[in-house]
């Protein structure tokens, strides 16, 4: 165990932010062209601060915002937290404002694929009190949790599943529910049953689900069809398609469908994205109102996966 110091708190934060639209405004006011956000487009703006129906999150990285298809440069990756924290307080407020008019909640993302804190022996209170600390600082609207230490998972002794609950409980300590947004980006496999020695996801769900605002249902190597993603996972990952997940007991409309925009950035996980408004229009026909996370989307590739079933 060691100690978190802001500077490592800097260090683990991927993103700077995901812009949500909570959409419990029927039509935004603001007309957003803060700049802070290099890469989103005036048009990527304006449809993420369309009207939804309510409970459904769009979900976008500010890091990853691409305006033609390839690759962000390396350099705009994993600085944007830092970058927020750089700008003067009324430049923070200003931006935040805009935003907050259009309906869009600004997050911090912490930890990703390059950070396993339960490994490292991180110390779950102590991160939780630091990076709660730095959301209110900065006047944040909460924190997702993109935990993706896959050892400690794999380990199957619980403490991965521990880390994450105590971690989870001393955040909402902090940032109270109904003030700040406390989500949670899990891969789908986590919450299929019986395959993690300390119940996965699932286990996480039904300790401190409840202090969760929402959770990203993320397709990883698998779900790569509407059936795949919806109803039916594979074998290997049994029961963590979209209703199976919920059949296991976490609120369907807790379930964002988290899904890469670009066959470079998914990996074998990529579902193109006429495919995927097929299977958002089949999974609101079933009552799932989740919505989807696009970490690396264009505007063009939000308009068509929306689809017909939520129009923008
Ligand atoms: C919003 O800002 C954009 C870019 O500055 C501008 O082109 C557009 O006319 C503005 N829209 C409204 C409704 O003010
Ligand atoms: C998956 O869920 C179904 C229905 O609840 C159940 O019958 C089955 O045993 C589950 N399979 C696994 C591997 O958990």
């Amino acid at each position: 165990m060691f100690p978190v110091t802001l500077a490592r708190f800097l260090a683990l934060a991927t993103l700077l932010a995901l812009i949500t639209v909570s959409s419990v405004h029927s039509a935004p006011t603001g007309n957003v062209t803060a700049d802070a956000f290099e890469g989103l487009s005036h048009e990527a703006r304006e449809i993420l601060a369309r009207a939804t129906p309510a409970a459904s999150h769009w979900v976008a990285y500010s890091d990853k915002f691409l305006s033609s298809a390839g690759p962000p440069a390396p350099s705009t990756i994993k600085d944007n937290a830092r970058v927020w924290a750089s700008l003067p307080e009324s430049q923070r407020s200003g931006i935040k404002s805009q935003y907050s008019a259009a309906g869009i909640k600004l997050m911090v993302s912490a930890f990703g694929s390059s950070n396993l804190p339960t490994s490292g022996g991180v110390d779950p209170v102590a991160t939780a009190n630091t990076m709660a600390a730095w959301v209110k600082k900065y006047g944040l609207d909460g924190i997702d949790v993109d935990y993706e230490d896959f050892d400690a998972m794999r380990a199957g002794n619980g403490k991965a599943e521990q880390w994450l609950i105590s971690f989870t409980k001393q955040l909402r300590e902090q940032l109270p529910a109904g003030q700040y947004i406390i989500t949670h980006a899990p891969v789908a496999a986590w919450f299929s049953p019986k395959i993690w020695g300390g119940g996965g996801y699932l286990k996480v769900h039904s300790t401190v689900g409840s202090s969760i605002d929402w959770f990203y249902n993320q397709g990883d190597s698998e779900y790569t069809t509407c059936e795949g993603l919806l109803t039916a996972s594979s074998s290997r990952w049994p029961n963590s398609s979209l209703f199976q997940i919920s059949a296991s007991g976490v609120p369907i409309n807790k379930l964002v469908i988290g899904k890469a925009a670009t066959k470079a950035s998914a990996g074998t996980g990529y579902i193109p994205p006429e495919i995927l408004a097929v299977c958002v229009s089949q999974a609101k026909g079933k009552g799932w109102n989740g919505g989807v996370s696009y970490p690396d989307a264009a505007s063009s590739w939000i308009k068509t996966v929306r689809g017909s079933a939520f129009p923008v």
